[in-house]
Order: structure tokens, then sequence, then C-alpha cells
């Protein structure tokens, strides 16, 4: 499974990547707007500052919802480094701007997927990742894992390539359960991963053998 971070926020993206089980980043423009990083120059910079921290795939996403300009914008995406994913959005526009970057070697994260028929779409495109939003489907009580289970069994039918990249994760049990149902990446912020680390018996079990150690030395 790869681990991505959902964040631009430069430290956390270092902090990640320094725990060295980082896979790659993704970002959304309200993630960039949370930086304070605007204007269309500094976000590209962004990007190749994001690229030049980690190893792996970068999510880029486009901003333009008509396909011409998702063409243009995605074009310029790619070409910033050899990391960049272009993100393009669940839409109609967005299904036939993700068809031209396949077939253009361009590759591609479909974002702001709620339904087992969009991924299905996706994928049918030659999307690289497609990207189900499984909190936000939490969050208006409707099982987002069971959709990671139903894309997963699609994908499964048929060998589609695309690999189902969890996002919208907010803690470390979607992390677990995503995994075991066999999503290929999961993406969610630091605290997702860092939560992993955790457990009472872990710490009290180390307390305990290091005041031990210091009882015969
Ligand atoms: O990767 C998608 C993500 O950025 C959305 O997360 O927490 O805003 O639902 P959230």
């Amino acid at each position: 499974m790869k681990f991505f971070i959902d964040t631009a926020n430069l430290d956390q993206i270092r902090e990640a990547q320094d725990l060295g089980v980082l896979d790659g980043v993704t970002t959304n423009p309200s993630l960039m707007a949370k930086e304070g990083i605007t204007g269309r120059n500094n976000i590209l910079k962004h990007y190749v500052d994001i690229c030049n921290i980690v190893d792996g795939d970068v999510s880029a996403e486009v901003i333009a919802t008509d396909f011409k300009g998702m063409i243009k914008e995605g074009e310029e995406l790619a070409e910033l480094h050899p990391q960049i994913v272009v993100k393009v959005p669940m839409i109609k526009e967005g299904v036939k701007a993700i068809k031209y970057f396949t077939d253009h070697g361009i590759r591609t994260n479909c974002t702001l997927v709620f339904s087992a028929g969009q991924a299905l779409l996706a994928a049918k495109a030659g999307a690289t990742y497609v990207s189900p939003f499984i909190g936000r489907l939490d969050d208006i009580s409707t099982d987002g894992l069971e959709l990671i289970a139903d894309i997963r069994l699609i994908y499964d039918n048929y060998g589609f390539e695309t690999q189902i990249l969890a996002a919208s994760i907010r803690h470390t049990m979607h992390v677990i359960n995503c995994a075991k149902i066999g999503a290929d990446v999961m993406t969610g912020p630091l605290s997702s991963i860092e939560g992993l680390l955790k457990h009472p018996l872990t710490d009290s079990g180390l307390k305990q053998f290091l005041e031990d150690y210091k009882k015969g030395n």
C-alpha cells in the first residue's frame, strides 16, 4: 500500500518524507489556499518545491472545467516535473480530458469521486489513479469504506490497472480498513500516518525496559 500525504505544507511533507515511508503527495486548490499559496506562478513553483522534497508522485489539480482549458493546464503541469500527476475532476469534460491525457502519455488522478459508477468511468478513460473521498461520504452518513470495497471488486473483475487512491482519509482506522480492503494508495494528513505508530502498551513496555536496564547498570 502506498502512503501519500494530503497537504501543501512543506514542513509536514518533509516530516513524512523523513519518516521514510512516504510514496507521494496529493494537493488540491483548498490545501494550496490554506498554505497561502495563491497566483498561478506561485502555485506552479510550489508544485516543483514539493517534487524536490519527495521521490514519488505529486498530484497537481487543474482549475479549468472545460476540455480545452483542462488540456492546456494539464500539459503545463505535466511539463513542470516528471513526478507530476494531473488531477482532473470527475465531470463529463474531465472524463474526456483523462482519455486525452492517457492517449498522450500523461498520468492522471481522477478526483472528487463518490460512486462506483464514477470510478468505473475513470478506469475506462485510463486514469492512473481514482480518488474516492471516503471521509466526505462518512460526513453524510454514507459508508465510504463500502465504496472502496465496491471499486476494488469492480476493478478486479476486469483487471483495470487504475490504482484506488483512498482520499479524504481522516484517521488511522480509515488507513487500516482501506489496507484490509486492498486500496492501492491512501492519502491523508500527517496525523493519520503518525497515528499508526501509537500504542499505549508500546509506551509502557518501553518505559519498563528502560527502567529495568537502569537498575542493572
Ligand atoms: O484528497 C482529498 C482531500 O483533500 C479531501 O479531504 O478532508 O477535505 O475531505 P477532506
